[in-house]
């Protein structure tokens, strides 16, 4: 695996520590209340592509702050799923209150939203109310999954494209389950038929910023591979999810109040821990629109 995560002396402006040598890495010398300089811009987009999860702790921002941050990194798209901050179109909330007993968003492995045609680059979220213990986020590297696999099955999977859809989340697999989200953490009005429409991604796409190959596929809203059955596909989807959550390929980020992250979700899987039952966790969070994966 290309190891490029090992020189955060690089940087001058802002201060970064690792938390492993495969994802994620928390920053410090950045005050995000404030405009940022280009130079200090620049060092945070590339500690963004190196780390690919980069969080700031202590960082009282508004949702205008939060806004203006997050418009550096691109055009900001709705998530039709998540309930708006009243008065913004543009910040949503992940929001969990301490009896909310419904399903918990985003519990497992996933990208934000791969059934568009045109996927999130990344998120930026910010902690509101941390639970005191649990309520962390899972991250794991998609580089290094792909990476890792031996070169003949890269070489197939090279030639394969997934079906996604967002038929678990407000489709009609998901309206035939019982585990539900709670009104007031998603909206679960949405189109059934809007959620069954299915989109086309290669199983193995570019980044557009690193230029790096890296796996596109995730649990949540991959039906099955193009071409082939549910059943068909299943075997080598289970071992590729299996393959994608080796330890060695994430990290586990803790939350506290007032703490900004942001992941690129396009070669980083995430993950929802719900370990903090009876407790209230609330976040914020900017989608940052992306192209079509190719
Ligand atoms: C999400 O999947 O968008 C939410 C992640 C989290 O709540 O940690």
């Amino acid at each position: 695996m290309t190891a490029i995560y090992d020189n955060p002396l690089k940087f001058k402006r802002i201060e970064v520590r690792p938390l492993n040598s495969t994802i994620g890495a928390e920053i410090h010398g950045v005050d995000l209340t404030r405009r940022l300089d280009d130079d200090t811009w620049r060092e945070i987009l590339q500690a963004f592509h190196d780390y690919l999860v980069i969080y700031f702790p202590d960082q009282p921002i508004s949702h205008d702050q939060h806004l203006a941050f997050s418009e550096r990194f691109g055009s900001l798209m709705d998530i039709p799923q998540l309930h708006k901050a009243e008065g913004y179109d543009m910040i949503h909330l992940i929001k969990r209150d301490a009896d909310d007993t419904g399903r918990v968003i985003g519990e497992s492995w996933h990208a934000d939203s791969t059934y568009f045609e045109q996927p999130p680059a990344a998120v930026v979220m910010r902690a509101v109310t941390v639970p005191e213990f649990g309520g962390d986020t899972g991250f794991l590297n998609m580089y290094a999954a792909y990476e890792t696999l031996s070169p003949a099955l890269r070489t197939v999977l090279d030639t394969l494209k997934a079906v996604h859809s967002a038929t678990r989340i407000y489709g009609s697999a998901y309206h035939a389950q019982k585990r539900k989200f709670s009104a007031n953490n998603a909206r679960v009005d949405l189109d059934i038929e809007a959620g069954d429409r299915e989109t086309v991604h290669p199983l193995v796409c570019t980044h557009p910023g690193s230029g790096r190959r890296h796996l596109y596929v995730n649990p949540v809203y991959v039906q099955r591979f193009e071409g082939m059955t549910e059943a068909e596909s299943q075997p080598l989807l289970r071992f590729l999810y299996d393959h994608c959550a080796r330890f060695e390929h994430t990290c586990r980020v803790r939350w506290r109040k007032d703490q900004v992250l942001i992941w690129d979700n396009r070669c980083a899987m995430h993950k929802a821990i719900p370990d903090y039952i009876g407790r209230a966790r609330y976040m914020t969070r900017t989608t940052i629109a992306g192209p079509r994966p190719a």
